[in-house]
């Protein structure tokens, strides 16, 4: 089996979360020692409402902040959105795009994703792609079909390949506490690894990390980040506490 990277792990608060959580990303860094810095990053991505406080106060504590969303424009008359300009300016290192819940209640395409991910590429942040079936494309044996045609219509193949990640979040285990069986995991992470590797035109492990999420908890985050092709997780309703957080991470296994 080849050397895993190391583990990233991303906790996305979703639309949770005021001033005073930001306890919560203190205790996180007080959590992230030495022996954890050297097992894996982490990134919390609380609301854009917070996002300029969280990165001041995470300085020199080494965990990035992200934001959950970012419009595909740097400025303009688009009242009520974010750039990504804006979001590297408040301290922000990173960006998920194409979100199920964003894809599934804002009707976001394919093709606004990939123009959110080019926007951060654009302004320095990392995008984190979010891909993932729904329960009915899963009972009908759809699940690789929809990724693949996920990836290729979000998923900017003219970007630098290491610069971004991908989350696979099977919808239906998304805060529902149901998980797909770890051979599951593997074969859709192995699936994606492929594809990102035809994208890029790159070999094996030339492009970014590929993240598991959906219900992932202190009590099977072990077990789930072992899985070959699994580089870490995307974490929300566990990513709220800093207790279960760093319980998350503590998981992720001693990479090289
Ligand atoms: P849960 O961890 O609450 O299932 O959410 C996963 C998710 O959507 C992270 O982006």
């Amino acid at each position: 089996m080849p050397a895993k990277s190391r583990s990233l792990i991303v906790g996305n608060w979703k639309m949770n979360g005021l001033r005073h959580s930001l306890t919560e990303i203190a205790h996180v860094a007080r959590g992230y020692d030495a022996k954890l810095r050297h097992s894996c990053d982490l990134i919390i991505c609380p609301p854009a409402t917070l996002v300029c406080l969280a990165a001041q106060q995470a300085l020199g504590s080494r965990i990035g902040i992200g934001a959950q969303d970012c419009h595909m424009e740097a400025n303009g008359a688009f009242t009520g959105e974010i750039s990504a300009e804006m979001l590297a300016d408040c301290g922000a290192t990173t960006v998920i795009v194409g979100h199920s819940e964003r894809r599934s209640y804002f009707a976001e395409t394919d093709g606004d994703v990939k123009s959110k991910a080019l926007a951060a590429l654009r302004a320095g942040l990392m995008p984190i792609i979010c891909v993932g079936e729904t329960n009915s494309d899963r009972e009908a044996g759809r699940t690789l079909g929809v990724i693949k045609r996920q990836l290729v219509g979000s998923v900017p193949g003219s970007a630098d390949a290491g610069a971004i990640v991908v989350a696979y979040e099977p919808i239906w285990a998304i805060g529902t506490g149901l998980t797909p069986t770890l051979a599951d995991i593997a074969e859709v992470h192995r699936f994606i690894h492929r594809e990102l590797a035809v994208i890029f035109g790159t070999h094996a492990a030339g492009h970014g990390r590929v993240l598991y999420g959906g219900s992932v908890k202190p009590s099977n985050a072990e077990s789930i980040l072992a899985v070959e092709h699994v580089d870490g997780a995307l974490i929300g309703g566990a990513s709220l506490k800093a207790e279960d957080f760093l319980g998350i991470a503590r998981a992720a296994p001693a990479r090289v």
